[in-house]
């Protein structure tokens, strides 16, 4: 079992290069299901969930060539139109599958998606959208049958949240449906523009039309192309709070500046200098960093729920007290006992923590819970004195590329154990 050895409290020096995101890339795989052609995506993060989505394209027949960071996909004569469970517990992404499949063949068989335990994360709104779409969807013991019962249509779909999931289904099933589909109350996430980029530049007819307000006119095929995908905010604000702990100074390249406004302006306010450049941002961190009085996660452009466990890391060494309201999801909060381990002050409750900083953590033996939460183990063991362990790592490894390797060039005595 391979595990994480940090020797804490060595300050971060010099430039990290971010990679491509995850939460983009992930969408756009599946959706090159839709493609006549070939589809060369490039900045492709190597991950554990990036692999996930190759093994499912290749399962339903697809050509696929990964050559990281580019993927070359080509459905070619793809005739498959199930997905085995295994598959589909590998990660929640999984599940935006199913618009791609309905779109191109008519028919989906699949059962709910994995993913992080965050809490109940349902698809009622992935199902009720594309029933309105024409989908009939049959849901037993876990288990969809999707099938058109006429025709796949557009139609004016209001979300009562601004759900990514579900705002990533219904574009995949209204790109090259019948007539016109409205997105009301869509997802804003850059992860979210960056799928309607690929798909427009394949051929689909889709524009912003209002805030949070999708327009598609339906096409009758999308051709290949090639696309970039946009640099990870998520690993950026990660490793900006990894610069905060430890008093360091990195230069952040191969980022998209305004993503990452929420996260500045709380790290400027913790005391941290920033200057933010064309495409990088160099953050310059105090001894010891200030309280981040209110951190609020909201969907974009507000604060990133993905990003708030390594911000709340961060909190733990502030000086004052800070507080963390999660919106997004139900119960993020189950990597705090093991932050507490470190000697962490934090009370969560609800949706609710309190983190009072302590002047200083103390290495501990931990244990990853989910993907951001064993991020911020990682950000805690980097500012705690002395040794720890950091185990079930496989969860980091869905979402940080050579995490530790990175690390350690800027100065981080971190070493990956089997
Ligand atoms: C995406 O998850 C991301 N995952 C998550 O990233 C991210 O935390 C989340 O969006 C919010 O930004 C990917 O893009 C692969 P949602 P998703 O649908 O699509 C409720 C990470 O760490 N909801 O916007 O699952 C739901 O229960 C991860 O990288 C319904 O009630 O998020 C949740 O409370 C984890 N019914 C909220 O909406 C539905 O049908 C947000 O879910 C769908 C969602």
């Amino acid at each position: 079992m391979e595990k994480l050895i940090i020797e804490g409290g060595h300050r971060l020096h010099g430039s990290i290069s971010i990679h491509g995101a995850k939460n983009s890339v992930l969408p756009i795989l599946a959706a090159t299901l839709l493609v006549d052609g070939v589809s060369e995506i490039d900045n492709c993060p190597r991950l554990s969930d990036v692999d996930a989505s190759v093994r499912i394209l290749q399962h339903l027949g697809c050509d696929v060539t990964a050559e990281y960071p580019m993927i070359a996909v080509h459905p070619g004569g793809t005739c498959r139109t199930d997905i085995p469970d295994h598959l589909m517990r590998e990660m929640r992404s999984s599940i935006i599958f199913l618009g791609a499949l309905i779109a191109r063949y008519g028919e989906a068989h699949l059962s709910y998606p994995g993913g992080c335990e965050l809490g109940p994360r349902p698809i009622d709104l992935h199902l009720s959208a594309l029933r309105k779409m024409g989908v009939h969807i049959d849901e037993k013991h876990g288990h969809l049958d999707c099938y058109i019962e006429k025709e796949l249509h557009g139609s004016d779909i209001s979300l009562s949240f601004p759900s990514v999931g579900a705002t990533e289904n219904i574009l995949l099933a209204a790109v090259t449906a019948k007539g016109k589909t409205v997105i009301r109350n869509a997802a804003r996430e850059p992860e979210i523009q960056d799928l309607c980029h690929y798909l427009n530049a394949c051929g689909a007819n889709i524009v912003r039309a209002g805030e949070g307000v999708l327009e598609i006119e339906g096409v009758p095929h999308l051709h290949g192309t090639s696309h970039r995908i946009l640099p990870d905010r998520i690993e950026a604000a990660t490793y900006m709070t990894a610069a905060a702990v430890t008093g360091g100074t990195l230069l952040l390249k191969n980022i998209d500046p305004p993503h990452l406004a929420p996260a500045v302006s709380l790290l400027e306010e913790a005391g941290c200098h920033i200057r933010v450049l064309d495409g990088e941002l160099l953050i310059d961190a105090p001894a010891r960093i200030r309280r981040m009085r209110l951190v609020h996660t909201t969907p974009y452009p507000g604060f990133p729920t993905d990003a708030a466990a390594p911000f709340l890391a961060a909190a733990c060494i502030a000086s004052g007290t800070s507080v963390f309201i999660e919106t997004i999801f139900d119960n993020r909060y189950g990597y705090v006992g093991e932050l507490t381990r470190f000697g962490a002050h934090i009370k969560a409750e609800g949706r609710m923590a309190v983190v009072e900083g302590v002047p200083s953590l103390s290495g501990a033996a931990v244990k990853c819970t989910d993907l951001r939460g064993g991020a911020a183990l990682v950000i805690a063991a980097l500012a705690a004195e002395g040794e720890s362990e950091i185990t079930e790592i496989q969860h980091i490894f869905r979402g940080y590329e050579a995490l530790s390797d990175t690390l350690a060039r800027v100065g981080a005595h971190i070493r990956l154990e089997q």
